[in-house]
């Protein structure tokens, strides 16, 4: 697969307002500049199927049906809106969007109900479970300012369909991330995201930085790229898992019609399939299909930074590197991709490497090499669009933080002491630190 490279968009100039908050909100959705008439008509393909509303087997329309029979949403849309991030539930009543429960137990499936927790189900069946959230508020003092209170959560599964979980089930809150660049991280050759790995911390900064290591789907282990703890090698693997995770759809990656229904699921697993038997794969989603909507996630540009002449802006770029935030927000990785004549620079903002952000954001479940205090460094392109594109902002792997400031304050672990030079830095470095943070 041709993946699409070098990105240099910028707004259109002499833009309406509403035209100009109509294009910062659909800032996520825009096709790689790179891409080729051949690419763009792919990209179409690739977004009505990330788009499409699946139905439940046997249905009028083979080419949608499949979905579930568990499942947490029924298109990939309506968790990654306008391909950017979900919200988690606000409080026991509420469902947020985007937002799942991944279930574990010693490196396996939980027994009973599978990989993650399916809120949703065909008719005829019960759902596995529903999540509860509830916050506690923790008040943090920073210099000069008031405190900044954060919110603690605090997960709970009610209603479970099939009896206990088993007692020591680890459960990993999950929120969507955005989607943009992904075809660009995929790009960047290993060699450079392994030389910013120090799993033995020998320079002694406290920062270590590891990579993961998962199976590809031929079984071998290679650089793990994607998804929250780096658990998948590339985005075909990833898009197969949402949809065999998320929406209950097999594919040749994973070719269980059931998708996660466990063996002690009897009615699920008995459920109709939407595989088509005279399809040449046979499986609810077809290959051309996995391929396109790939394609599609490969293929989202990143939107172009904003207020770039502003000295508050300037001096926060200054401050980011000064507090240690791009040792593991690297800000720039420089290199030749494939078949290609000229050196690229792509802007992520990550190393793509797992870190220990201490007890406070662990979620006590291993992923792979990644154990509960680890996380990949999550890229910041584009986060100052976030609210922009999701009319919300919810940052952290389960969306717990409400600004940039309490995701920053959430940094324990390897990253506590750049967490504690933003709290005892004077208020305007700070605030420009947040108006860098906004630009990207
Ligand atoms: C129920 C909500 C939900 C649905 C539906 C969903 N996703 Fe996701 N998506 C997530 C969550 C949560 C993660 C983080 C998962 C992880 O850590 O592995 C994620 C991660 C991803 C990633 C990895 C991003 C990165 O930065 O590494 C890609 C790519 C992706 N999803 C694509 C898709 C596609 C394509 C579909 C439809 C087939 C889809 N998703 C459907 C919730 C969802
Ligand atoms: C030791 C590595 C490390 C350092 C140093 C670090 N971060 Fe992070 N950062 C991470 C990881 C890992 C996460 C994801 C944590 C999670 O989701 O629980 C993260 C998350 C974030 C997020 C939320 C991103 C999102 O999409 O939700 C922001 C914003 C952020 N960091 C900014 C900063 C700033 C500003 C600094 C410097 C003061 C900094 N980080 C220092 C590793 C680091």
């Amino acid at each position: 697969m041709i993946l699409p490279a070098t990105i240099a968009l910028s707004w259109p100039a002499m833009l309406s307002a509403e035209d100009a908050s109509l294009a910062q909100r659909n800032a996520f959705s825009q096709p790689a500049p790179s891409l080729d008439a051949q690419g763009l008509s792919r990209f179409r393909a690739g977004n009505l199927l990330f788009r499409k509303l699946w139905v439940a087997a046997p249905s009028a329309y083979p080419d949608s049906d499949g979905l579930g029979p568990l499942f947490n949403a029924r298109s990939c849309q309506s968790c990654h809106l306008r391909d950017g991030r979900g919200r988690p539930p606000e409080d026991a009543a509420d469902l947020g969007a985007g937002f799942v429960l991944r279930l574990s137990r010693d490196g396996e499936p939980e027994p009973t109900y599978g990989r993650q927790l399916q809120t949703l189900t065909t008719p005829g069946l019960s759902p596995e479970g529903r999540i509860s959230v509830t916050y506690r508020e923790v008040r943090i003092p920073i210099r000069d300012e008031p405190p900044v209170v954060l919110r603690e959560p605090l997960y709970r599964i009610t209603f479970p369909a099939f009896g206990p979980l088993h007692p020591e089930t680890e459960v990993s809150p999950r929120n969507a991330p955005p989607l943009i660049g992904l075809g660009l991280l995929a790009e960047i050759p290993a060699p450079l995201i392994l030389a910013n790995a120090d799993p033995e911390d020998r320079d002694g900064d406290g920062i270590s930085g590891k990579a993961n290591f998962p199976a590809n789907p031929a079984g071998e282990r290679e650089l793990g790229r994607f998804g929250l703890k780096a658990g998948s090698v590339d985005l075909r693997q990833q898009t197969a898992t949402a949809l065999l995770l998320d929406l209950g759809l097999s594919s040749k990656l994973d070719p269980e019609a059931w998708g996660d229904c466990t063996k002690a699921e009897l009615t699920c697993r008995a459920a109709p399939a939407g595989e088509t038997p005279d399809a040449t794969d046979q499986r609810e989603v077809g290959s051309k299909s996995l391929d396109d909507l790939t394609f599609y996630t490969a293929s989202l540009a990143v939107p172009p930074r904003r207020d770039l002449a502003s000295s508050r802006v300037q001096h926060g770029e200054a401050v980011f590197a000064e507090a240690g935030c791009s040792t593991c927000h690297v800000p720039e990785f420089r290199f030749r991709p494939p078949m290609q004549g000229t050196t690229i620079s792509v802007r992520p903002y990550t190393d793509l490497l797992l870190h220990d952000m201490g007890p406070g954001l662990s979620d006590g479940m291993s992923e792979g090499l990644a154990s509960g205090n680890e996380w990949r460094t999550p890229p910041l392109w584009g986060i100052g669009l976030t609210e922009a594109v999701s009319g919300q902002t919810r940052f952290l792997h389960d969306g717990r933080a409400r600004t940039l400031l309490e995701a920053v304050l959430w940094h324990g672990g390897e990253a506590e002491a750049a967490r504690n030079r933003v709290i005892a830095m004077p208020p305007p470095d700070r605030a420009a630190l947040i108006a860098f943070l906004e630009s990207l």
